[in-house]
């Protein structure tokens, strides 16, 4: 087992008991950070090294450092729960682990062993234990991330230098107002990803060329886009930061991992468990034709979508350029409750871990 020596220096300015209570009473999403951060630096030749835990703040950068130019980044997500009998776990966390490093490959940015990857969201949670909220359905939400930081402005070559980061933020839930089904947005003006690119990488850029979309779908009075295939813009493939599911009675559709969408372990996760819930789970291809037909004749009863920060939201109505249809009766259906209730049970302790998914922090 890999790990490294973290140098640790404590927050002299942490906040005190009071002022985290505030912050915790309603935290949003991604709006507040704990009381410390996890960096440790890379150079070629050299490896890992100058593990440390520190006081969270900003960083000191110079403007020609390579991630401010050319995006070489990439970023995990992923929370940890306050387990009802006061354990603070993860949820697979080395399945995240190795996400990363198959966003390192294809970013060209050294690869963090697992087991330090894991060692560091150990030694931030640890440290800032008192941020994990007590609140139900709530969770302290872990951004591990690695930039590029050399500076110099050529591209015949990856930098040399990286850093590897951790941060965490308190977080209720992503979307504002409970379990309510969202409305989606087919976009067919943009494409997300096309096959040899970067779509299956949690790499900032395929997030920056996303906003646009995002943007559209809001102003069309949707809450999320929904991609497609970068060809025909007709096969479904996931949405802005989550992967997406279709309920055919007891059949449980998802696209199917072509190298062009991110591989969810929430996704994974389902696909697992959907058998023992009376479920035939499958993976496939799924046209926005089949999506509305299968809708209006009564065959496709759910759609869901699901991530670590959305969990598992319904989808109750779409809208395209030339089309728009509704998903169920617009409220959140039985199968995709089932789901979402395991799989939350599982995450905070209230159903067993059969798959050896929880890692208990402390
Ligand atoms: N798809 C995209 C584009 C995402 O950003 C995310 C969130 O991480 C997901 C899917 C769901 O992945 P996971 O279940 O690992 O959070
Ligand atoms: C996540 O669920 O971890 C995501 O990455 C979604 C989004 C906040 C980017």
């Amino acid at each position: 087992m890999t790990q490294l020596s973290f140098d640790v220096q404590l927050n002299p300015r942490a906040r005190s008991a009071g002022e985290r209570e505030e912050v915790l009473a309603n935290p949003g999403f991604g709006q507040f950070f704990t009381d410390h951060m996890i960096s440790i630096d890379w150079t070629e030749g050299r490896g890992w090294h100058d593990a440390r835990l520190q006081p969270y703040g900003p960083l000191v950068l110079d403007p020609a450092t390579s991630v401010f130019h050319y995006a070489q980044e990439l970023f995990e997500g992923l929370k940890a729960y306050r387990q009802s009998g006061g354990s603070i776990v993860a949820f697979r966390p080395h399945a995240n682990a190795a996400r990363f490093n198959r966003s390192a490959a294809r970013m060209a940015m050294p690869e963090l062993p697992e087991d330090v990857f894991v060692q560091s969201l150990e030694l931030l949670v640890q440290t800032d234990r008192e941020w994990v909220p007590t609140t139900d359905g709530h969770s302290l939400y872990l951004r591990p991330f690695m930039i590029a930081t050399q500076a110099a402005l050529g591209v015949n070559h990856p930098s040399r230098t990286y850093k590897y980061m951790v941060i965490a933020s308190p977080a209720a839930s992503y979307f504002s107002g409970g379990v309510k089904p969202v409305s989606v947005w087919l976009s067919t003006e943009f494409t997300r990803a096309a096959p040899g690119g970067t779509g299956f990488a949690k790499c900032g850029g395929n997030y920056a060329a996303a906003f646009v979309a995002q943007r559209q779908a809001v102003q069309e009075g949707c809450d999320q886009v929904v991609w497609l295939d970068a060809f025909e813009h007709r096969w479904v493939e996931e949405m802005g930061g989550m992967n997406l599911f279709f309920v055919f009675g007891d059949r449980l559709v998802t696209p199917t991992l072509t190298g062009t969408l991110l591989p969810g372990i929430t996704r994974d996760s389902i696909l697992s468990i959907a058998a023992e819930l009376g479920l035939r789970p499958e993976e496939g291809k799924i046209s926005i034709e089949d999506w509305q037909s299968a809708c209006e004749s009564g065959e496709l009863t759910e759609v869901f979508a699901c991530g670590t920060a959305a969990v598992v939201t319904p989808v109750g109505s779409v809208k395209g350029a030339d089309r728009g249809w509704a998903v169920g009766d617009g409220t959140p259906g039985p199968v995709t409750m089932k789901i979402r209730e395991e799989l939350v049970g599982i995450q905070y302790g209230f159903r067993p871990d059969t798959r050896d998914w929880i890692h208990k922090i402390c």
